[in-house]
């Protein structure tokens, strides 16, 4: 990626390894060696609030956070409740403490695309937080992409369609191949989790073989419940089948047949979207993205309707923790 005007001013001075063309996260500094996070959260809510709103990530740098505790207290601290347990599982999560999770157990050789967490749910968290216990060794940043700006920048016969048609994910939960449907909704009672799908406007269809597929339609453009913005917040690029390695796609269509792909995307009203639609969203979440190297204590915070994150292949340790607060279920309906 390129560095443009949006990044060098912040690359100019203080932050290493910026570059892209996105919204950059507003950089909140520790002022001296020992000053306290909680503390200045509490002097800076407003501000940092302000700028989380506007850029839509502020990164917290130069604290010492004080491991998986002091994370959880920088969560409480400025959601002003606990996190979020973590529902609906798509990718390998690993509990760390309470509600604070690894960032993912995903292959270190391989990217993740960029994604908004959880927007195929009736109900999302609206921040994200990230805490850089072990910086990677190289590569392994979390790029984030403006929501605003992607939705913007669409073609807008691509807009107008994921408009009026919303999209829809099918998962396919096989017996023995991917995250099983026990661990993904966190429960063996299938009952349960046929009264949690239909809680939230999940469909659920239990398969002959044990397995099973749910099908979610949700809008593809939402409002922003505090700015008002109209943001591109979905999941039809990242869980298309044409967005995963294309060795591994191919290799998952030479199992499946599409409609028992382990997670393939739709319009929402089920009809396929065309390879050169997803081709030109991937183009345009990366032409609006951001990336920077992570320090040892970095905290990022992440507001989930405005930014989408990513992950980089890395190597080296990377421990990131995660954790979500402040549960949304804005109106779906981003027209004005
Ligand atoms: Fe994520």
């Amino acid at each position: 990626m390129t560095s443009t005007h949006d990044v060098t001013r912040a690359s100019a001075g203080v932050l290493p390894g910026w570059a892209g063309t996105g919204t950059a996260p507003h950089l909140h500094r520790a002022r001296t060696e020992d000053a306290a996070v909680l503390a200045d959260i509490d002097t800076h809510r407003d501000e940092l609030r302000r700028c989380l709103a506007r850029q839509g990530a502020v990164l917290l740098r130069g604290y010492a956070i004080g491991g998986v505790d002091g994370f959880d207290a920088v969560v409480r601290a400025f959601s002003g409740t606990p996190p979020l347990a973590y529902a609906e599982r798509s990718s390998p999560r690993s509990t760390i403490k309470g509600q604070v999770y690894t960032s993912t157990d995903y292959p270190a050789a391989e990217e993740i695309f960029l994604h908004n967490e959880n927007s195929y749910q009736a109900v999302w968290p609206g921040t994200l937080y990230f805490h850089c216990a072990e910086p990677p060794t190289t590569q392994g940043a979390t790029p984030l992409a403006d929501t605003r700006r992607v939705l913007a920048a669409l073609d807008p016969d691509v807009r107008e369609e994921f408009e009026r048609r919303g999209w829809q994910v099918v998962r396919n939960f096989h017996t023995g191949f991917g995250v099983p449907w026990q661990e993904a909704f966190a429960t063996a009672d299938r009952d349960a989790v046929t009264a949690y799908c239909a809680e939230r406007d999940i469909v659920a269809e239990w398969r002959p073989d044990g397995g099973l597929r749910t099908t979610a339609a949700r809008a593809a453009v939402h409002r922003h419940p505090v700015t008002g913005e109209r943001v591109w917040f979905n999941h039809a690029t990242f869980f298309h089948v044409t967005t995963v390695a294309e060795e591994v796609g191919a290799g998952l269509r030479a199992i499946f047949p599409d409609e028992d792909l382990p997670t393939n995307t739709y319009y929402g009203d089920g009809g396929a979207i065309p390879d050169a639609v997803t081709d030109h969203l991937r183009s345009v979440y990366r032409a609006n993205s951001v990336r920077f190297d992570w320090q040892r204590d970095d905290v990022l915070i992440v507001d989930n309707m405005l930014t989408a994150h990513a992950r980089e292949p890395f190597t080296g340790p990377r421990r990131i923790a995660v954790a979500m607060a402040e549960p949304s279920d804005a109106p779906s309906d981003g027209r004005s």
